[in-house]
């Protein structure tokens, strides 16, 4: 697994390679059927990591946000790739850095190994389970924890989504308790909940389970959960046809 997780990390750095030589010109931005915004940046990652995973010596079937594949569910093993090539389209446009690759391995509706880069960071939260969970930068390639629940009294560091107010989110938050809030782009508010820079993300209203997949894996590794608003697990089952419903990031 550990050499697996070696591997899909190489994949995801050529992706962000390719994003980062579209990011340092001019591109366009196009909207897809459902509003939202797609560059060259989100196709060319999607070309890399779709030639990358094929080129592994095992063929697992892929599911990616851009398509490319044709996709007819888990092999006979239960297992899928996931891949969100470019997560954070909207902060790639506004040019602030704040985006990920997310490639995702998931076994019988679970997500086992993750990696989620941070290319103009370089920054990459990676995980596998039994193996652990890494944050790797220039330095190397270092083990990571969540912090665990602050104690009494303490604030918590909640992580917020940049583009998703909701009137119960902050009905949520006042309950939580004391708090300050910092806005993030992209898988980076699971990755700085695993490294322990954040204690908890919430997250109201649905997602598409490339959003949380490999970030899930990474949250996991290092000792925290990544649950729905009532504790239950999220489930990959069924890709098709499913969205992740609210969820909570916690880093204990
Ligand atoms: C989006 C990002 C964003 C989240 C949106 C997603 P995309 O994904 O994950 O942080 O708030 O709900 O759709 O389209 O940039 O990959
Ligand atoms: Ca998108
Ligand atoms: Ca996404
Ligand atoms: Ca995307």
């Amino acid at each position: 697994m550990d050499h697996l997780l070696a591997q899909v990390l190489d994949i995801a750095r050529e992706a962000g390679e390719a994003i980062l030589r579209i990011y340092a010109q001019d591109f366009e931005v196009d909207i897809k059927a459902d509003n939202s915004p797609v560059t060259a940046a989100d196709n060319a990652a999607n070309q890399v990591i779709l030639d990358g995973l094929k080129a592994l010596p095992e063929s697992i079937p892929i599911l990616s946000e851009e398509g490319g594949e044709s996709f007819a569910g888990s092999d006979s093993q239960g297992r899928y790739w996931l891949v969100d090539p470019l997560d954070g389209t909207k902060e790639f446009v506004k040019r602030n850095d704040e985006f990920t690759v997310n490639i995702a391995l998931i076994e019988n509706g679970k997500p086992i190994l993750g990696v989620v880069l941070a290319p103009v960071f370089n920054v990459a939260y990676i995980a596998a389970k039994g193996v652990g969970a890494f944050r790797v930068d220039e330095s190397g390639r270092q083990v990571i924890h969540v912090a665990g629940k602050p104690d009494k009294g303490s604030h918590w560091r909640v992580m917020r989504s940049r583009y998703h107010a909701n009137p119960h989110l902050e009905r949520w938050l006042k309950q939580l308790g004391p708090h300050e809030t910092r806005l993030v782009g992209s898988s980076l508010k699971f990755g700085l909940i695993a490294e322990g820079s954040a204690d908890v993300y919430p997250r109201l209203g649905p997602t598409s389970l490339w959003d949380t997949a490999a970030a899930q894996v990474v949250v996991e590794q290092a000792g925290g959960r990544v649950v729905t608003m009532v504790g239950t697990p999220l489930s990959y089952a069924n890709p098709n046809e499913t969205l992740n419903p609210e969820f909570v990031a916690w880093g204990h």
